[in-house]
């Protein structure tokens, strides 16, 4: 496993619409394992693969929020299926460095996505992981944390995150 550059805003491939999976290669075992390898040596909860510059659908989930199982969850071409109530936590994310903001998300999820066996799987989750799969299902669509903030907010954003650099 390797530790993969992980791109950070306003890199554009983070604005890229990812391409479907079509089958498990080794390739994406590699990248997945890369993808594991790189989340945890840069503390992060969560990482979609066009955070590290390939616009693929594949995200991955620290195994510290998957408390039914405790281990790391891999989800190829994930959706969200259903929603239920909303809830407002702070977030930040690994393309953003040193900045978090509250952000208001569905409570709970139902995901469906293909794992590495190339079986389906359903994660029907809560909390911070289902707040984790939407942040990641996001960046598959070239969405940022960023992009749910009111114009005001964004507008804070820009004038500190931007003055400051990367
Ligand atoms: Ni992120």
């Amino acid at each position: 496993m390797a530790f993969i550059e992980i791109r950070t805003f306003p890199d554009p491939v983070l604005r890229k619409i990812a391409e479907p999976v079509k089958n498990v290669t080794e390739e994406i075992l590699k990248l997945s394992g890369d993808m594991i390898e790189t989340m945890r040596l840069s503390n992060g909860a969560g990482l979609a693969a066009n955070q590290v510059g390939v616009p693929i659908r594949l995200i991955t989930i620290e195994e510290h929020l998957n408390k039914q199982e405790n281990r790391h969850i891999v989800l190829i071409n994930p959706v969200i299926v259903e929603t239920d109530s909303e809830e407002t936590a702070e977030e930040g994310c690994l393309s953003l460095p040193k900045f978090y903001e509250y952000i208001k998300r569905a409570k709970k999820v139902l995901a469906r996505g293909v794992n590495l066996e190339g079986e389906t799987i359903e994660i029907e989750c809560e909390g911070q992981l289902a707040r984790a799969i939407q942040h990641e299902i996001d960046h598959l669509n070239g969405i940022l944390f960023i992009d749910h903030l009111s114009p005001v907010k964004k507008d804070l954003f820009k004038k500190k995150y931007l003055k400051g650099g990367k």
